[in-house]
């Protein structure tokens, strides 16, 4: 298995790499005998824009337009105002690099909603300034966003170029006639709208996927312009048609050649095509050419063979665009009586749905993290993916391709309107290279599903599927109506059922020509490592007892799956929690318990379950609970091996408590009564011994182990890996029982990013955000009052700086209530220093503990804020109106009833520099996971301790590997 180090390296070859030009120059060696001296001149370049972004947390209004000069400006091109104007004052945003979610740095809130795991959304504003070099004029430029939470709008140089209505696709941008290069600075502006919601799931916020700046010849294949998906005729013979989209942004039509490879997985060039098309000026062709290819190895779950196809585009010999796909040789069918079929061989489905979320990174998650991820599922047995309910991350899916995973790929919008329908042709076009994209999924549990107008919307998109890929199946996920009169599931080719297995046979019986998949079953609950429920701490047992009223547990659901051959397979929800949807409870649970892992990938039982279940290649066996049952003795706990022998016998302490069979469904349990020591379980297949397990009592946590997912990373600033945080007894073992909490440090070329426990109710903070130094300064006596009649009298004197105070008593603000009686109305004034060393402050809050009742606050003569909620503590941004020296703060107040003024303190709050705390987290039942990313263009060691109180501490070491630059924009 590559890893995916080595996946950045090779898609960085893929693009700017030369040898494989001298690949197509093998092949091609007449015809392009000239391409070597233009090797040089590869145009292609696809650049990273993720580094160097500035980010503003909340909405900046745009300024109020009136008057008709402001509104003949507003209306025009490269005229934009506010913040999306190019030289906005961004010196106070924060910088960062992408990808982001600003939803996972903020906090749980309980008034927040809970779908979207109790945290808050809003609105951001991210900004990005590039030069481009004069080289570049004349070239063909595209912005490119792959994924944005949730709406957006983007601005290139003040002009609108791009709204966004989709958090999971991607979307391009055209720059190239309102670029500008040399000196003068691009800017790109994208206001981020979060309050927007598509799902029930947590979502994030924020530019959360990568951006890209790709610099091609004005004649280039378009972006995911190259289709190119081997097919098996009835003959038995592969071929790959392929279809390369070409345009031209330059100023002449251009006849091309268009030169097509096929590259083994050794490297081999094994066949070639080519064809020529002209490109008309300022449009688009696509050149057409089929590839015969004999014998080639196939794409498997458990070989995923991968092959590569490199597009040459020349002309007048010169070769003008390049572009390297994978593709795989596997063929995939429903079967109505059988099920799937994968290269002709029968393959159940042994699927999970997910959401894309991970711990501590929200959905800004590293590629690498995909990787982590699929391992985990192959480990329990996982064949199939649903991407629940959202197109994917495009490196989630080259995952896919590489590590041998099906893929049910789904639209999010169920919506016939063109711009949902542009979503349905983008999710198509971009995916359908993938050998392992096997369905396309048009919706889930639409309440129109069984109507009428439902079928008609569906038989409307399986056509515009069918327009881009014809060779997989559309399906939708229904959860109802497959029995109606009119109904979905007669304009899909695969009847997709979300729960409702009681339906599986009736449907068979009386549809036997349709085939048919669970797309979703089972939500189940459990709490990792818990295993009694417990309703006041919001735990869910583990023995696959608890599940939602509409679910099944995991045995009972795939038990219907797998003894009817017809149901091609299920997909239970869901492989890892997510964040959000904390079914069956509420607040404090802010995460799911529906996972077979959690938030983290830590296993629960179900993930030994289905690992019993569905690994055939090797003997499994698993004991569960943990053995740590203190208080307990003498009482029967239930044991359960999970493993997928034909028997296995339990022995405590060295006693055989028997042997029992295996049902391969429903395991195996007994009920023991638990002293402390050892419980050792034998695995037989055929009356032979094939595994061993042994859960042991532990002692009391005495030393932290730290457990890194690889030994290392590759110093390009992206790679990043889990590293396990564990609790371990003084004879080594790992404590499942042990809640303490750990603090770490990170020295070295690398960073901690995130932090987890897989723990749905914890609200400790996954993202370590810099904290302003706050400095106090309290303003509370010498203020000196005087009532006046009006407090709204035109230029009212006793506001400014110069006016004279000194005759005026004085009072302090410190009381719970101020010093005026009902129906007051009244000036307080204060002079205050204020030093060169407080301005350097990043920002100057004046905050007042109670303004009663109304009130208007100047500083220096400049009004700064009002006051309307006696009881609202209110601050007000001032550092634009201090200078070093003397400074008046003046309040006008009106008293309505009560005793009123200002009261409950007031203070100069100076948010000094930023400050960084110690990265931590508690353990949840043994476990927490630190996410540690490599620094950009590193190498060396990073070091990762952990500590807590009285316990040995731990310490990782993880290796940085020098690898090329990644390239990418210069930050500015
Ligand atoms: C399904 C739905 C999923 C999730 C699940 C929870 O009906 O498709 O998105 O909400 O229920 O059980």
């Amino acid at each position: 298995m590559r890893t995916p180090d080595t996946e950045h390296l090779s898609k960085m070859k893929n693009q700017t790499n030369l040898n494989w030009i001298a690949g197509v120059v093998a092949g091609l060696l007449l015809a392009l005998a000239t391409a070597a001296g233009a090797a040089d001149a590869l145009p292609r370049e696809v650049l990273s824009l993720d580094q160097g972004w500035r980010f503003h947390l909340g909405d900046i209004p745009f300024p109020v337009i009136k008057g008709h000069d402001p509104s003949y400006q507003n209306a025009k091109a490269g005229k934009a105002w506010g913040a999306a104007a190019p030289d906005y004052d961004v010196s106070g945003w924060r910088e960062l690099n992408l990808p982001h979610d600003w939803a996972v740095e903020g906090p749980f809130d309980q008034n927040e909603n809970l779908s979207q795991g109790y945290r808050p959304r809003g609105i951001g504003w991210y900004r990005r300034q590039f030069k481009l070099d004069t080289a570049d004029r004349g070239k063909h430029l595209e912005l490119q966003f792959d994924g944005v939470a949730t709406h957006c709008t983007v601005w290139f140089n003040g002009t609108v170029v791009a709204r966004n209505w989709c958090g999971y696709t991607s979307f391009h941008v055209d720059i190239t006639p309102m670029a500008q290069y040399g000196g003068s600075l691009n800017t790109v502006v994208v206001r981020v709208d979060a309050n927007d919601m598509e799902g029930w799931w947590y979502e994030g916020a924020g530019i959360y996927r990568h951006t890209w700046l790709v610099k091609r010849n004005p004649v280039h294949v378009i972006t995911d312009g190259i289709y190119a998906n081997p097919v098996r005729d009835t003959n038995g013979d592969w071929t790959i048609p392929v279809e390369a989209t070409l345009e031209n942004s330059g100023n002449d039509a251009a006849p091309t050649e268009v030169a097509v490879t096929l590259v083994d997985p050794e490297g081999n060039v094994i066949a070639h095509a080519k064809t020529s098309v002209m490109v008309p000026v300022l449009d688009q062709a696509v050149a057409k050419l089929t590839i015969p290819v004999t014998a080639p190895k196939l794409w498997s779950v458990d070989e995923p063979t991968l092959y590569s196809i490199r597009t040459a585009v020349s002309r007048d010999g010169q070769v003008v665009d390049a572009v390297t796909n994978t593709c795989g040789f596997r063929t995939i069918r429903f079967d109505p009586a059988r099920g799937f079929f994968l290269n002709d061989q029968p393959l159940k489905l042994k699927g999970v749905c997910n959401h894309q979320d991970a711990a501590g990174l929200g959905v800004a998650v590293p590629d690498s993290l995909w990787d982590f991820r699929l391992r985990k599922l192959k480990e329990m047995g996982v064949n199939a993916y649903r991407c629940a309910h959202n197109p994917p991350a495009k490196e989630f899916l080259d995952a896919c391709d590489r590590l041998g995973m099906l893929v049910m790929d789904e639209n999010r919008n169920f919506n016939t309107s063109p711009e949902y329908i542009r979503q349905l042709q983008w999710l198509v076009w971009r995916d359908r290279n993938h050998p392992s994209v096997i369905l396309w999924s048009v919706f889930n549990e639409e309440p129109m599903q069984g109507t009428e107008q439902g079928m008609q919307m569906v038989r409307r998109m399986s056509a515009v599927v069918k327009k881009l890929d014809a060779t997989r199946p559309v399906t939708a996920a229904q959860s109802g109506g497959q029995f109606n009169p009119e109904n979905v599931s007669q304009a899909v080719d695969v009847v997709g059922f979300n729960y409702q297995q009681g339906s599986y046979d009736r449907f068979h019986q009386e549809h036997p020509t349709l085939p048919i998949t669970s797309s979703e079953d089972t939500s189940a609950f459990m709490t990792r490592g818990e295993y009694v429920n417990d309703g006041n701490r919001h735990i869910r047992s583990s023995y696959d007892t608890e599940r939602a009223p509409w679910g099944a547990t995991h045995r009972d659901a795939w038990q219907a799956i797998a003894e009817r051959p017809f149901v091609a397979g299920g997909f239970v929800w869901t492989g890892f929690d997510y964040r959000g949807e904390p079914t069956p409870y509420q607040w404090p649970s802010a995460g799911s318990f529906f996972g077979c892992m959690d938030l983290c990938g830590f296993p629960k039982m179900a993930f030994y379950l289905h690992q019993a279940q569905w690994v055939e290649n090797k003997p499994i066996l698993t004991l569960v609970p943990h053995w740590n049952w203190p208080g307990q003795e003498g009482k029967p706990i239930k044991v359960m091996a999970l493993a997928n022998g034909d028997a296995v016998e339990l022995s405590q302490n060295g006693k055989s408590l028997g042997e029992k069979p295996v049902d391969k469904y429903e395991m195996v349990s007994w009920e023991v009564p638990y002293a402390p020591g050892k419980l050792e379980a034998v695995g037989k297949k055929s009356g032979k011994v094939v595994s061993h397990f042994t859960v042991e009592t532990t002692g009391e946590p005495a030393a932290l182990r730290l457990v890194p997912d690889r030994t290392t990373l590759a110093g390009d600033g992206w790679d990043a890996m889990p590293v396990t945080v564990e609790a371990l007894d003084a004879a080594g073992r790992p404590v499942p029982t042990a809640n303490l909490p750990v603090n770490f440090a990170i020295s070295g070329p690398g960073a901690i990013i995130g932090v987890g426990n897989g723990d749905p109710n914890c609200h400790d903070p996954e993202k370590l955000m810099p904290q302003p130094a706050i400095r106090t300064v309290p303003l509370n006596d010498g203020w000196r009052w005087a009532k006046v009649p009006d407090v709204h009298a035109a230029s009212l004197a006793e506001v400014k700086p110069k006016f004279d105070d000194s005759t005026w008593p004085t009072t302090g603000t410190l009381g719970d209530n101020g010093n005026l009686s009902e129906n007051i109305q009244a000036i307080f004034r204060k002079t205050i220093a204020v030093s060169a060393a407080d301005l350097a402050a990043d920002q100057a809050e004046l905050s007042f503990g109670s303004i009663d009742d109304e009130g208007w606050v100047y500083v220096n003569g400049q009004l700064v804020g009002e006051a309307h909620d006696w009881q609202a503590v209110q601050r007000y941004d001032v550092k634009r109106c201090l200078h070093a020296g003397q400074n008046v703060i003046a309040v006008a107040v009106i008293n309505l009833s009560g005793p009123g003024g200002i009261s409950k303190g007031v203070s100069l709050r100076l948010h000094e520099r930023l400050v960084s705390l110690d990265w931590k987290r508690s353990l949840f039942n043994g476990l927490a996971q630190v996410i540690v990313q490599s620094d950009r263009d590193s190498s060396g060691a990073i070091t990762l301790r952990a500590s807590t109180g009285g316990l040995q501490p731990a310490e990782t070491t993880i290796q940085v590997r020098e690898v090329p630059p990644r390239p990418s924009v210069p930050a500015l």
